[in-house]
């Protein structure tokens, strides 16, 4: 069947999955109210996929959506849930959505949830379109994921008031934030709040190299912020504070924001992006623009295939901004 027929659309569910992200109840309430006003009933799956093995879908109105659109977090809750993942609990949950007569789904979250969503469509489920909500601006085919733009604030926050503390003893911080496998989020807060050096999983460098550049005689700075991307290894800027500490003499005060980078009121940007999103995926589904995702592309709103399992995460490409670091990482 072609692809970009117009579908009858009657009924849908939305959810969110994966880590959350500030912006995702904006996506959910814009999503919500465009369905609603097309006349279509909307029903979330909560906790992610779970709701979906649990086979319950809690229907949502505009009284559900009322004064959500400032809160962090996801109002539908939210899962890792890895059982989705075992084909006959995905068919299972096909079964369950064929019965209900749900006729689309909104799913909410990063690249693993964008892999559920596609398994199930592949499986027979109903068409589905994705929006594309991490903190971590990794998702291949997008420019900007829901999130993004709060966590940089987050960390931007985070690192000037570490700065005060740098400055009054001069003493040298290293900062380790999230971002999985990609340094957007690193190199971004890293430019913005001035670090002395940025490590991202994109450029790496040894504790050998950093040390050499530590001891350059010409680095005359009496305190230092170091930002560091987690990488696949949350928290290893522990051992790397302890190499330099043996390797040059200085000591790096550590601090892992962890999971503060996930909260909070979400932006003005991520507000806006997030809603257009929301209603978008209510068009996209409306228009037959299925098992695609609303990608932003040169500031507009696209549809786009879903990543490619296959592939790794989106990465930092961008050659001017390596190259900043580059320098910084002076
Ligand atoms: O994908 C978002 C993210 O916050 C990553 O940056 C981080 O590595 C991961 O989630 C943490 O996962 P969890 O919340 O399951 O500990």
């Amino acid at each position: 069947m072609n692809s970009m027929q117009p579908f009858t659309m009657k009924k849908i569910v939305i959810l969110t999955s994966g880590g959350d992200s500030p912006g995702m109840n904006a996506a959910v309430r814009a999503a919500v109210r465009t369905a609603l006003t097309n006349g279509i009933e909307v029903y979330a799956s909560c906790s992610g996929y779970q709701g979906l093995v649990a086979e319950e879908l809690i229907p949502l109105d505009t009284v559900a959506m009322a004064n959500c659109i400032q809160l962090g977090g996801t109002i539908l809750k939210t899962d890792r849930c890895l059982d989705f993942f075992e084909p006959r609990i995905r068919e299972r949950c096909r079964d369950f959505l064929k019965e209900q007569e749900i006729d689309g789904l909104v799913v909410i979250g990063g690249d693993g949830s964008f892999r559920g969503a596609a398994l199930l469509q592949t499986a027979g489920g109903p068409p589905v379109v994705g929006i594309p909500a991490t903190i971590d601006n990794d998702i291949e085919g997008t420019e900007y994921t829901v999130g993004f733009d709060t966590a940089r604030n987050t960390v931007l926050d985070a690192i000037d008031k570490i700065r005060d503390t740098a400055s009054s003893h001069n003493r040298n911080f290293m900062v380790e934030v999230m971002g999985r496998r990609s340094g957007f989020l690193a190199l971004d807060v890293g430019i913005a709040g001035g670090a002395e050096y940025i490590l991202i999983p994109e450029a790496p460098m040894t504790a050998d190299e950093l040390a050499a550049r530590i001891l350059d005689p010409s680095r005359k700075k009496l305190s230092s912020i170091m930002v560091v991307a987690e990488g696949e290894h949350p928290g290893h800027t522990l051992e790397l504070a302890k190499q330099l500490r043996e390797k040059t003499g200085v000591i790096y005060r550590v601090c892992i924001l962890g999971h503060t980078q996930r909260g909070g009121s979400p932006s003005a940007l991520d507000r806006k992006i997030a809603s257009l999103m929301g209603a978008k995926a209510i068009q996209m589904l409306i228009a037959g623009e299925h098992n695609k995702m609303v990608a932003v592309i040169n500031d507009r709103l696209v549809p786009m295939g879903f990543p490619n399992p296959d592939h790794a995460a989106r990465k930092v490409t961008d050659r001017t901004l390596l190259e900043i670091n580059e320098m910084i990482c002076k």
